[in-house]
């Protein structure tokens, strides 16, 4: 069967982000079910209603074309103030416009997260999930991965050291390919 086609997005634009770690272990994993592919949202410009009445930006129309030939979105997020960072939100609104094409309405999304505190981003998938559903979406939401502490589980390359978030982060991608291939 031919692997899935996942868009993955990490929320942060920082170069040594955590998140953007996690994304780039979870792509190296040998999941064959899945091929994702890392959608940086670095070129997304700040949203504005005015920019959508003739039709969407270019970067935003390669945006959600990159949605809609996916099978499903992964979601990386960083947690700010216990919520989701602006840059994501910033840019599921604009996936997620009736103006244009809505492109998160009937598309298939898992969330995971990666913090150097305790508390492994539970606030801030909650707010990616109920902003992913809002927009139309279907989430998993019977698994997900909080990785807590985080700079104490990659090496400075970026290669997860911590075995047992290893192991957690291949079951979590087990699941939502077997997740997807019963929605789609
Ligand atoms: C944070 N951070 C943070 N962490 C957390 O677990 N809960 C929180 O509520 C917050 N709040 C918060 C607010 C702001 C404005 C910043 C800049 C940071 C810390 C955050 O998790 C940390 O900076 C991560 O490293 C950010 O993710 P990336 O960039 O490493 O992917």
């Amino acid at each position: 069967m031919k692997p899935l086609n996942i868009i993955g997005i990490s929320g942060s634009l920082r170069s040594a982000s955590l998140n953007t770690k996690l994304l780039r272990q979870a792509i190296s994993k040998e999941v064959p079910e899945l091929t994702i592919t890392e959608y940086p949202l670095k070129d997304i410009p700040l949203f504005n209603g005015d920019l959508e009445s003739d039709g969407d930006p270019e970067q935003i129309r390669d945006f959600k074309e990159a949605i809609q030939k996916s099978d499903g979105v992964l979601i990386v997020t960083p947690e700010y103030h216990q919520g989701i960072p602006g840059v994501l939100k910033n840019a599921l609104d604009w996936a997620g416009s009736d103006a244009n094409e809505n492109m998160l309405n009937g598309h298939f999304a898992g969330v995971i997260g990666a913090t150097p505190t305790n508390g492994g981003t539970a606030g801030a998938q909650q707010q990616v999930i109920s902003t992913l559903k809002a927009a139309g979406a279907t989430v998993m939401e019977h698994s997900s991965l909080k990785v807590a502490k985080a700079p104490d589980k990659f090496e400075e390359n970026g290669q997860l050291q911590d075995k047992e978030t290893d192991e957690a982060l291949i079951s979590y991608l087990n699941t939502f390919a077997d997740w997807l291939r019963k929605k789609i």
